[in-house]
């Protein structure tokens, strides 16, 4: 898949090159105030760490990456966790979904998720479950797309500040509908 300002591919394996990228990636967006695990501010190590084990169970079958890269490197990302409880095989949880601030607005966003789902479909999945800081851009946008809003949880995280913040749970059933377009 492209657009004039990227390529977005699904990576079976993560070289150093894009681990690289992933934590500069995650660095900017926790600097840009995104509550995303991690608080302000996040070392380059503790980044590359996090995609280091991103990686080993992207290898492992138990995550699916899509990564988006422009003319300067890794721009966007999002994953698929896979690994869930044997009681749920019809199901993932989209996680880790981040545009660098250069490359927002411009439909990365939704082209990612797009593609999360497109993908969750090749696995098999009919369900995907993510949450977010309630009042975001990222609501809007999955909101935008046709997640179903189930509640809200008050408090649920920290901002990368220590300010508290609630999160809104989102479902989609990819039963019905195809979501490549
Ligand atoms: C949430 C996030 C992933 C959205 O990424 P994005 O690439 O900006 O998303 P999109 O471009 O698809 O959509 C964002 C907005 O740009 C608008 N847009 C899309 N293409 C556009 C274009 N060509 N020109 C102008 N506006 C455009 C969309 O309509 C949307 O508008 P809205 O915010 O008013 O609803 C990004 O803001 C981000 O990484 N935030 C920090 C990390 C984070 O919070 N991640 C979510 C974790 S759950």
């Amino acid at each position: 898949m492209s657009s004039p300002g990227w390529s977005l591919r699904r990576l079976d394996t993560v070289d150093e090159t894009r681990i690289g990228g992933l934590a500069d990636l995650l660095i900017d967006c926790v600097d840009g105030g995104a509550s995303v695990s991690f608080m302000h501010p996040l070392s380059r190590d503790r980044a590359l760490g996090f995609w280091r084990r991103v990686a080993r169970a992207v290898v492992a079958g138990e995550r699916a990456l899509l990564v988006a890269e422009d003319a300067l490197g890794v721009c966007g990302t999002v994953q698929l966790v896979l690994d869930l409880p044997e009681n749920q095989p019809h199901r993932a949880d989209v996680s880790k979904m981040l545009v660098h601030r250069r490359a927002r607005r411009q439909g990365l966003g939704a082209a990612l998720l797009r593609a999360a789902e497109a993908t969750a479909r090749e696995c098999g999945r009919t369900l995907l479950v993510l949450d977010t800081v309630t009042g975001s851009d990222a609501e809007r946008l999955y909101a935008g797309l046709g997640w179903q809003r189930v509640g809200v949880i008050p408090g649920y995280a920290l901002m990368p500040d220590g300010a508290p913040c609630d999160t809104t749970v989102f479902y989609r059933e990819l039963r019905d509908e195809p979501s490549a377009g």
